[in-house]
Order: structure tokens, then C-alpha cells, then sequence
């Protein structure tokens, strides 16, 4: 069970140093806005994941006079982590005292869960959102599913490659079907494995949240080829095809979760406050279904929770939210919109350590 003990942020955005110590169930981070709330929360992302959920380039992250980021943590179990983010150069990515090539060991012990804005992908936009959502999950509850995504996209990279020549040897490609079909087949595995867990924690936590839709709301696991066809025997039938467009047409890289209301993509059928509803149900039962399978709570990043939601759903979600057990960091302009002093009722079940509220203000954070 991780959760922070201790952050201090240096040189991100207008963050210049900040250092403070959460509480471990609740923290509400309010002040007006450009001080800093979201910076904060895109902070722990960083460390997190390696990546911001604002801007894919490194240059606006760091603050504007300054060559480098740091973020350190120390979590309770006493793991600590420390990133360097320099415009100088490579990244560092520090767990205890040794340096990580990649950010899969810090991701395990730290999943984290966002909430915001952006949080609207899952829905309206591509499947390329969906199935990081669904590969967030797998990869958590299934240790050996990165070693098989790993293989499929190294063969997807190297027959793309092929394609993208205007002559190859065939035998090649063949070649790379068969390792192909073999990590694509283990990837569809784990991914509908974990749909079928899935579903019903997210159907529960739902029904919790929004009674109105509930029944006809369905999510159904696309593997990426046809239903009822092996991927080896797609891969022969659309060859052309992938030969015109040099990339690979079908296969687990198009998987997606289709998310409909009856016949339609809910997307089109639902006003903005019940898109936020059920996308926040969906990030919800991932944590919910990874403390039920490992044990383990993800940290919730809520930026913004008001926003879009009546009084009454913004409680649901609350205290949704706070019946994981997980450590929860939650961003608003004014504490009166979070309704706090309507929903005391919500708080009482923890005690006082467990929750905090911090002022930010020009970059500086106060308890
Ligand atoms: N690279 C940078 N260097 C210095 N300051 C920056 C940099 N990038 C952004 N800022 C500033 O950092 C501040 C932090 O913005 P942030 O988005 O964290 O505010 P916020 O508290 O979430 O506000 P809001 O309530 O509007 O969402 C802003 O004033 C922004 O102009
Ligand atoms: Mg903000």
C-alpha cells in the first residue's frame, strides 16, 4: 500500500521549491488560478509515469529560468524515488539508489490514477486512449503482460519496416507474422482476462454512481482482427492492404473498448456531467479491481473535481473516491465548491491525520 509521505518539487513550472507532507487518505489542494494546484499534481505524474498529462514536450514543464526538474518522494514503506528532468540532459529516474532505465519498477509501486480534463479522452476520443486505460489495468494485475506487449510491438516495429520497403523476402514476413500472432495471442489473452474482471467492478461501482444509465450502458473488449478469424490468417488476408499503407492493419494494436448506451457510442448520447460521471466509474473500478487483486492502492489525481458536476454527483463521487482506502490528492479554486462543508457527513469516517487541506498561492504551498 503506497502512498506519499513526503514530496518536494523543484524548478517545475512556477513550483521553484516546494516541499510538503500529505496526509495519507485526503488531501485538497485549493488557491486561485495560475498558482500552481495542477503543477503540483502534474508533478507526482512525472514521477509516476515519466510522462505530464499537459504537454509532450519537456520544455514548458521546466521552470522558465532554470535547466532542470526535480521531484522526490519518499513513500510510506520508505521507497524512495527521485527524478531529474534536465533540458541538458537525459533524464534520471531514481528508486532507492538505483538508477531506472525505464519507469516500470516505479510504476508498480506507484500506480496513480488522473482525473481531469483531459479525462474526457476515454470517451470522445480514439481507441488509442482506451487501450492505454485497458493496458494500465492489465499491466498492473499481470505481471507477465509486459513482456508479451513488449515482443508484439517489436514485431509489429519490424514487420512495419518491411512493408515500408518496395521489395523484401516474403520468408521475412512470414517470419514475423508467426512471432507476431504468438505475443499478439498472449497480449488479447491477459487484456480479455482482465475484462472479464473488470466488468463487474465497474458495473457495481456504476450503479453506485449513476443510477439512470445503468442498464443500457455495455462495454465490450475489441481484440483488434475479426472476431472468430486467427490473427495468422488476417495477417495473410489483408497483406495488400498493409503492403499499400507500409503498417500493419489489424492485430492487438487496434484493440478498443467500445463504450455504448444502447446502440450508441455513449459519447453521443450523454451531457457532459454524466461523461464525467462514468469516466470517473471507469478510473474508480481499476483501483478498486487492482486493491481487490494485489492488494496494492493507486493514488488518485483529481484536478478540478467540481468542474461539470451537480452538488449530488460530485458527493457520489467523493465518496467514491474516498471508499477506496486510496491516497487522494484533489485540486479546486474555492473549498466552498467542493461542497466540504454539505458533505461533512462524507469526512467524518476519517480522522484527522488522514485528511488535509493545503493553500497554494505563487508557486508556495501552506497547510
Ligand atoms: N515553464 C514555466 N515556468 C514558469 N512558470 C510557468 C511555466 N509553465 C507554466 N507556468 C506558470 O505556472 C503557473 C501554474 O499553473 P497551474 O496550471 O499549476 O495553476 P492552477 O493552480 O492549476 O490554476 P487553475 O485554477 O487555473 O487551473 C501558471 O501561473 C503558469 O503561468
Ligand atoms: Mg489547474
Amino acid at each position: 500500500m503506497n502512498r506519499i509521505q513526503s514530496l518536494s518539487v523543484t524548478g517545475l513550472r512556477n513550483l521553484s521549491e516546494v516541499v510538503f507532507s500529505p496526509a495519507s487518505r485526503l488531501n485538497i489542494l485549493y488557491g486561485e488560478n495560475g498558482s500552481g494546484k495542477t503543477s503540483l499534481l502534474e508533478a507526482i505524474h512525472l514521477l509516476a509515469t515519466g510522462r505530464s498529462f499537459r504537454s509532450t514536450k519537456l520544455d514548458p514543464l521546466i521552470t522558465e529560468s532554470l535547466d532542470d526538474s526535480l521531484v522526490f518522494a519518499k513513500l510510506e514503506d520508505g521507497l524512495r524515488i527521485g527524478l531529474n528532468k534536465s533540458r541538458r540532459r537525459r533524464h534520471q529516474l531514481r528508486l532507492q539508489e538505483e538508477t531506472q532505465r525505464n519507469w516500470e519498477s516505479v510504476a508498480r509501486v506507484l500506480p496513480v490514477q488522473l482525473i481531469d480534463s483531459t479525462a474526457f479522452q476515454l470517451l470522445e476520443g480514439g481507441p488509442k486512449a482506451r487501450r492505454k486505460f485497458l493496458d494500465w489495468g492489465v499491466f498492473h494485475v499481470e505481471h507477465s503482460f509486459v513482456g508479451a506487449w513488449r515482443d508484439a510491438s517489436k514485431c509489429l516495429a519490424n514487420r512495419n519496416a518491411l512493408l515500408k520497403q518496395a521489395r523484401f523476402d516474403s520468408a521475412q514476413l512470414e517470419a514475423w507474422d508467426r512471432e507476431l500472432v504468438t505475443a499478439a495471442e498472449q497480449v488479447d489473452r491477459h487484456r480479455a482476462e482482465y475484462m472479464d474482471r473488470f466488468l463487474p467492478v465497474f458495473h457495481e461501482v456504476y450503479q453506485q454512481l449513476d443510477g439512470a444509465h445503468r442498464e443500457e450502458l455495455s462495454l465490450t473488449y475489441d481484440r483488434g482482427w475479426a472476431a472468430g478469424a486467427g490473427l495468422a490468417e488476417e495477417l495473410v488476408r489483408t497483406r495488400d492492404a498493409d503492403r499499400r499503407y507500409g503498417s500493419t492493419q489489424t492485430g492487438p494494436h487496434r484493440a478498443d473498448i467500445q463504450v455504448r448506451l444502447t446502440r450508441h457510442p455513449a459519447v453521443e448520447i450523454l451531457s457532459r456531467g454524466q461523461q464525467k460521471v462514468l469516466v470517473c466509474a471507469l478510473k474508480i473500478a481499476q483501483g478498486r479491481l487492482l486493491s481487490g487483486a494485489i492488494g496494492s492502492n493507486c493514488l488518485y489525481l483529481v484536478d478540478d473535481l467540481p468542474s461539470e458536476l451537480d452538488p449530488e454527483n460530485r458527493a457520489r463521487i467523493f465518496a467514491s473516491l474516498l471508499s477506496l482506502n486510496a491516497q487522494l490528492f484533489v485540486t479546486c479554486v474555492e473549498l466552498e465548491s467542493l461542497g466540504v462543508a454539505s458533505t461533512e457527513a462524507l469526512f467524518a469516517p476519517l480522522s484527522a491525520h488522514e485528511m488535509a487541506q493545503f493553500h497554494v498561492e505563487h508557486g508556495r504551498i501552506t497547510a
